[in-house]
């Protein structure tokens, strides 16, 4: 399992005066402030609410087709995707052991071999919430700004929802597009039950065995490992549900989530109608602990010995990205959206399949060929800056004109970073 994240500098506005502080020692704080239309989304400039702005449900279904939800989201409402496009139910069935469609029949006699290697590469992209039903129990609000700045919600979730190149109207319009007419508005009233009970109930109702609720103080949910159902993978974190969820719904969904939103994850759980309340009403009201700051990931100095193409590739570029910045062919589908495009990306030509297409750059904003190497706005070479900004992206909850890399992927780890670095370093050698 991936280590709990935190991400409360967004969640809590309470807490902005101790975020800039911690921010203060951040490395990021040396650089240039963004032009003020590139402001870094989140707790210090929340994203105007829904209401604000003219958000309209016909341009949201436009933009979910051409940002192509689809291929990681089912209940989209769009025509389901060709499996050569889909994020997600191709990596399934690499996973499940079964050839992608679009293999060639002078492919088919590797296929053995080749299955085998990518086995154990894909365990991570196998699952994601379905859109249907959202709008029936997410506050539009809520869908607006994550959107605009997502935060991890699923600890057992390898995967996080990527930032996409939307603006905040466009964001208020996805989310009337997904926001449901049946819903109870957010003002709503609500049963109210006993906090205490709910908090019994919770662990004797097995409610811990799927859901971390941090700052609750329940006891913690076993690990999810790789081969766990969906049912566990996809269980929210509640410390975000008094933000998210429309308050009013929240105990019929503890009661029978099924009927809330179809095809919803989480089993039906046998308990009486006073004791969803209950529950309802602790997972809204629990006191929470305030947020642990999340301390600036270590920057490991540069290595001693030397380091080569082939290391960097193996252990980190042919790991985690060339797959959104890969030569198309039979089992990845397209090149990728950083490379010809794709999620609304236009495509910035960044092929890191080998030495010689990383050495051919990647189109800039000018749309002149730009050297990986060269600077980035933080003065760290382009490859590197993308790396260091995932990084500050997860500790800090906001966004910067720099989109940080793997984009919808956790950071890096240090030592991962600083073999990147040692290479760039010595020159970047075959
Ligand atoms: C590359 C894959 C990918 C793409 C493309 C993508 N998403 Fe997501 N999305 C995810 C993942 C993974 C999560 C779950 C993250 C988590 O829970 O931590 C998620 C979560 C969400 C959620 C929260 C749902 C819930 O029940 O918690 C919403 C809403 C959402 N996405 C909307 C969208 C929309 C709208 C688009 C297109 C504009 C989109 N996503 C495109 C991967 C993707
Ligand atoms: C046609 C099948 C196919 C499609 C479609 C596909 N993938 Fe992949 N993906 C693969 C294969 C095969 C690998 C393993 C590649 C390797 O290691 O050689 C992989 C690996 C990955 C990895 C690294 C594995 C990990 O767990 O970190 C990421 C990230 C990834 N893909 C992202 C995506 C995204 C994002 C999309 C949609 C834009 C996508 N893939 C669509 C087949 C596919
Ligand atoms: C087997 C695992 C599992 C168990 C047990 C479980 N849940 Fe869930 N729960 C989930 C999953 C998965 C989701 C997300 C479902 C979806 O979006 O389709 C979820 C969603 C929720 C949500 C909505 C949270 C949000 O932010 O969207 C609440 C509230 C919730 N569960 C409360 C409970 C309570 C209370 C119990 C105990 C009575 C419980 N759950 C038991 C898996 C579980
Ligand atoms: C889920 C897909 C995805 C994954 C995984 C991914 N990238 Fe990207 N990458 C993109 C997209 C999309 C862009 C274009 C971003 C834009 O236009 O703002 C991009 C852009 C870049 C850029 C150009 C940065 C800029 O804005 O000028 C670099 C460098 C880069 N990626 C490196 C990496 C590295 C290194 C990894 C692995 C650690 C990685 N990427 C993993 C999708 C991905």
């Amino acid at each position: 399992m991936k280590p709990l994240r935190w991400h409360a500098l967004l969640a809590a506005s309470l807490l902005l005066p101790a975020a800039l502080a911690a921010c203060d020692d951040l490395p990021g704080r040396a650089e240039p402030s963004p032009r003020a239309s590139d402001a870094p989304h989140g707790s210090a400039t929340p994203p105007p609410a829904a209401s604000d702005v003219a958000a309209s449900p016909l341009d949201g279904r436009a933009l979910v087709e051409k940002l192509e939800c689809n291929r990681c989201h089912a209940g989209t409402n769009l025509p389901e995707v060709p499996q050569a496009k889909h994020c997600f139910s191709c990596h399934v069935d690499i996973a499940d052991g079964k050839l992608p469609e679009t293999a060639k029949d002078a492919d088919k006699a590797s296929v053995p071999k080749l299955l085998a290697s990518w086995k154990p590469r894909v365990v991570h992209l196998r699952f994601t919430p379905s859109l249907a039903g959202v709008g029936t129990i997410v506050r539009p609000e809520w869908v607006t700004r994550y959107l605009l700045a997502p935060h991890d919600l699923r600890p057992g979730l390898h995967a996080t929802m990527p930032r996409l190149p939307i603006d905040d109207r466009e964001a208020a319009s996805i989310a009337a597009y997904l926001a449901s007419a049946a819903a109870p508005s957010p003002e709503q009233k609500r049963e109210v039950g006993d906090v205490g009970r709910g908090r019994d109930l919770f662990s004797q109702k097995g409610c811990a065995g799927c859901h971390v609720f941090t700052g609750a103080r329940t006891e913690p949910p076993p690990p999810v490992k790789p081969t766990d159902g969906a049912d566990r993978a996809l269980a929210p974190d509640l410390r975000y549900a008094r933000e998210r969820l429309i308050p009013a719904r929240v105990a019929d969904w503890i009661l029978d989530s099924p009927s809330i939103k179809p095809g919803a994850v989480m089993p039906k759980q046998r308990l009486s109608r006073q004791e969803a309340i209950d529950l309802a009403t602790f997972v809204l009201e629990a006191p929470l602990d305030a947020p642990v700051a999340k301390l600036a990931a270590s920057r490991l100095p540069i290595l001693d010995r030397e380091v080569g193409y082939d290391e960097v590739a193996e252990k980190v570029l042919h790991k985690i990205c060339w797959h959104c910045h890969a030569q198309p062919d039979f089992a990845r589908g397209d090149g990728g959206p950083g490379n010809t495009g794709g999620l609304g990306f236009a495509g910035k030509r960044v092929d890191l399949s080998t030495y010689e297409a990383i050495a051919s750059g990647y189109v800039g904003a000018d749309g002149a060929r730009a050297s990986l190497f060269s600077p980035a706005a933080s003065g760290e070479p382009v490859l590197l800056a993308v790396l260091l900004e995932r990084q500050r992206e997860e500790q800090r909850g906001t966004y910067g004109p720099l989109r940080g890399m793997p984009l919808g992927l956790p950071p890096l780890s240090p030592e991962d970073i600083q073999l990147v670095e040692t290479w760039i370093a010595k020159g970047h050698p075959r």
